[in-house]
């Protein structure tokens, strides 16, 4: 059906109705939480220009326990390398499909370097509508002999400069977990290894049929995340019955933050890694760059030493966190059901 050229080739054809392939039950559909819109709560936008600062640190820390997304703006990522990045992403995607087959997991050579659509598309009910280039992270030199040129230096870029925001976050996190330094032991655990993911959604014949991404959560520590200006970023509120979701709004030079399972796992059930979504949009493109930030693959995870010294109950297990992840990828995107392994 896509012969290299993805969703994007679907799409490019002006197609009038949505193949079978990409609709979904109907709990699935957009129409199923519009409910959404009358709700009155939002994610916080945390200026992060005084980081070190008490009340912006618990402002932090609060929206990681409360919702587990916020948004921060004053990061000190260049605006101009965020753009850069949009725009690889672009120029990656229109690349004709023979370019771009290149990267895909029969050809690339390597398990680092993926170009695909939806999901996991031999497991999932329905398709999504939707394109990406994900990237595993190992050195510079690797990815210079197996990134695609057409966006390689801005995603290293911009992997390198949202490096010291990362590791702010993490050290506020981790103070409200009385984890006083982080040393290279630390680090390695919370962020030893990083995935980049370049996503395509292109214009959708019937948005209305069909998902971008379905529900899922992260397994990441955290995920840092470029959106640009189309929106339709859904998360779940789990405080009220029923089902609500919210909508993130694109907040033009803000980068959405948001705690993954791992997370949630070390800080034993204190920080959520909360499930998300993406709608398809009849009228624009959206591109997204999330930077999944993630312990190493040899890393055990489990509640924190410091966490638990208090003598809290240990909520989950220690796992191998390649276990976990091998674990996440098993599955399609089904909602937040890979932490139970860690139960
Ligand atoms: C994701 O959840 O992996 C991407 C979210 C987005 O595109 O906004
Ligand atoms: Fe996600």
């Amino acid at each position: 059906l896509l012969q290299g050229n993805g969703v994007k080739g679907l799409s490019d054809m002006g197609l009038k109705t949505l193949p079978k392939q990409y609709v979904q039950p109907l709990e699935e559909r957009p129409s199923s939480f519009d409910n959404l819109l009358l709700h009155q709560q939002s994610i916080p936008i945390i200026d992060m220009a005084n980081w070190q600062d008490p009340a912006v640190a618990e402002k932090i820390c609060d929206a990681a326990e409360k919702w587990g997304f916020f948004q921060v703006i004053n990061h000190g990522v260049p605006l101009q390398v965020l753009h850069n990045a949009k725009a690889a992403t672009y120029r990656f995607f229109e690349l004709p499909a023979s370019e771009k087959v290149k990267y895909s997991k029969e050809n690339s050579g390597t398990n680092n370097v993926r170009y695909g659509s939806s999901f996991s598309p031999d497991k999932e009910k329905a398709l999504e509508w939707k394109d990406y280039l994900s990237l595993f992270f190992v050195s510079e030199d690797e990815a210079a002999s197996t990134w695609p040129p057409a966006c390689r230096d801005e995603t290293l870029e911009y992997l390198k400069e949202t490096e010291t925001v990362i590791k702010s976050l993490l050290k506020v996190l981790m103070k409200r977990l009385n984890v006083k330094e982080i040393d290279e032991t630390k680090e390695s655990l919370f962020m030893g290894s990083k995935r980049i993911n370049l996503n395509y959604y292109p214009i959708c014949p019937d948005p209305d049929l069909t998902v971008a991404i379905g529900r899922h959560s992260d397994v990441s520590t955290l995920t840092v995340l470029l959106q640009d200006e189309t929106g339709g970023l859904y998360v779940r509120d789990n405080h009220g019955s029923g089902e609500n979701w919210i909508h993130v709004p694109p907040v033009s030079g803000s980068l959405v933050i948001n705690i993954g399972d791992a997370l949630q796992i070390m800080s034993n059930g204190r920080y959520k890694s909360v499930e998300h979504r993406v709608t398809a949009n009849g009228s624009k493109i959206r591109v997204s760059v999330p930077i999944f930030v993630n312990p190493k693959p040899s890393s055990v995870i489990g509640p924190l030493p410091d966490v638990v010294a208090s003598g809290e109950k240990a909520l989950y297990k220690n796992v191998l966190y390649s276990d976990y992840v091998k674990h996440f990828f098993r599955k399609a995107h089904d909602g937040k059901q890979t932490i139970e392994f860690a139960e």
